[in-house]
């Protein structure tokens, strides 16, 4: 039986995603990168900001020191918090106020899973971190998706076992990630044709029917 739902925040919460690929693309270009697109992004999804600066640097020959890669992610990290100033309630994806709402009222305890170590900043901005039981982010992490920890820390939080857990996910590795913790996985939005998702939607607003196939 289903006893939760660990959402993850960029892509399923909040439109973010978006502004992480516009803060790396202009990194990319500030480096001279071109030609740094979507699909790299793809890769990005779910990851930690470390390993999505190494996405980027995938597309030079150029190397970088240990500390110059953290000025890098530093630096595309000031541009997105800087992109996050004007994020309100209005960037919260359609369906997903209702479908909280609609868990509550089926008692199911509701939880942040996600790698961004701005997760806090962007619940408060999008007036959303009222409404979890509890929140597990880059800033509780060692490792980033596909491994689990972050998504067990949102279990433990909540005090619920992984096995009664959903982790609804617009990244592979994010999929993975709750396969690996023992969860059922539904993968939304870019994630949709996932093969090892338990379930797919095309947004949140088509996960009504997923709680109820969970048994609850
Ligand atoms: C994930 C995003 O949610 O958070 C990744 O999908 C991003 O693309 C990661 O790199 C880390 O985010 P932040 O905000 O800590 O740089
Ligand atoms: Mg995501």
């Amino acid at each position: 039986m289903i006893k939760a739902v660990i959402f993850d925040l960029d892509g399923v919460l909040v439109t973010t995603d978006e502004l992480h690929f516009q803060a790396w693309k202009q990194l990319a270009e500030e480096l001279g990168i071109e030609g740094f697109t979507k699909a790299d992004n793809a890769r990005q999804r779910g990851v930690s900001r470390m390993a999505s600066l190494e996405v980027v640097l995938e597309k030079t020959d150029r190397k970088f020191s240990d500390e110059e890669k953290t000025a890098l992610a530093e630096k595309k990290n000031d541009m997105y918090v800087k992109s996050l100033s004007s994020l309100s309630p209005l960037d919260v994806l359609e369906g997903v106020n209702n479908f909280i709402a609609y868990l509550r009222g089926k008692g199911v305890k509701i939880a942040v899973g996600s790698a961004s170590k701005n997760t806090p900043l962007i619940l408060t901005k999008t007036n959303l971190a009222h409404k979890f039981d509890a929140v597990s982010c880059g800033l509780d992490t060692q490792k980033s998706k596909p491994d689990p920890e972050v998504f067990l820390i949102a279990a433990q939080k909540l005090g619920i076992a992984p096995s009664e857990c959903v982790v609804i996910e617009d990244s592979d590795a994010g999929i993975e990630a709750a396969k690996a913790g023992g969860m059922y996985a539904v993968a939304v939005g870019e994630a949709e044709h996932n093969k090892m998702a338990d379930i797919s939607a095309a947004s949140v607003d088509g996960l009504y029917k997923t709680i109820e196939m969970f048994g609850r």
